[in-house]
């Protein structure tokens, strides 16, 4: 792991974890839109993210992130119903979007009721016209989020899929994971140009994961690929995730 642009914060517990999440997301907004006029954000889902997404729901967050210049994508999608409980989409609408004061027209839902490799498609046209009209041809995301799975996933980067050689397309259709469905997932070639990565890892069940990835003990992990060629990458953790290091 290259040490130079990778940080590693340990917090006390989750909610601690969710706190600091939200004020690197808040302070990442601020300095994205004092920059260049708007904050790009990628989110995954999962469970570790709800408590830091439901915070930046609350009063404070509501009014120091620019939401209104804000483009909300996601990594990864399960192919199930918005309304379904492993909707990503769904579970984020319920607990961040639909109380926050941006656009709908910049709140960009993955496609999950075409067929996969239609809607990988649909969403790759989406992500190079909505960044064509914030003036770039590259897909450059102010901050993404990431979670790890106990297998050393990411995303929906599954170990030992094909999806990990990708090196031109920005969205695949996969199938995998817990639940084992088909997804859409963002590709390295997109999480590797991120200005920041922000990962959040909480729960000793992740701890020999995080160590692995600390000490490049397995090869080949999907997390361990997360590169960002000019950002940088921040371990959130609270102690029980970081209790192997
Ligand atoms: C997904 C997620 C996935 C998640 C990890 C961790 O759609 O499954 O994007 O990559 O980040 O599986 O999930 P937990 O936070 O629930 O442990």
């Amino acid at each position: 792991m290259n040490a130079n642009r990778v940080e590693k914060i340990i917090t006390a517990d989750a909610d601690e974890l969710a706190a600091a999440g939200a004020d690197i997301f808040c302070q990442i907004s601020q300095e994205a839109v004092a920059r260049q006029g708007y904050f790009a954000v990628a989110f995954s889902g999962g469970s570790t993210p709800r408590p830091m997404n439901k915070r930046l729901a609350q009063e404070s967050y509501l009014t120091a992130v620019p939401w209104p210049k804000t483009h909300i994508f996601m990594v990864d999608e399960r192919m199930v119903p918005l309304d379904h409980p492993d909707s990503n989409f769904g579970t984020l609408q319920k607990d961040l979007l639909d109380k926050i004061p941006a656009l709908h027209t910049q709140i960009h839902p993955m496609p999950e009721m075409g067929s996969p490799e239609e809607d990988a498609e649909r969403y790759q046209r989406k992500l190079e016209n909505v960044f064509k009209n914030l003036g770039s041809n590259d897909p450059v995301f102010d901050l993404i989020l990431l979670g790890i799975g106990q297998d050393g996933h990411t995303a929906s980067l599954f170990p030992g899929h094909a999806s990990l050689e990708e090196k031109n397309r920005w969205v695949l259709s996969v199938k995998g994971g817990q639940p084992n469905v088909f997804r859409l997932t963002l590709t390295y070639t997109v999480l590797n140009r991120a200005r920041h990565i922000l990962f959040l890892v909480s729960g000793s069940a992740k701890a020999d994961m995080v160590q692995a990835l600390f000490t490049n003990r397995r090869a080949g992990l999907p997390a361990s690929k997360i590169k960002p060629v000019n950002g940088k990458t921040t371990w959130l953790l609270d102690q029980e995730a970081a209790s192997c290091l």
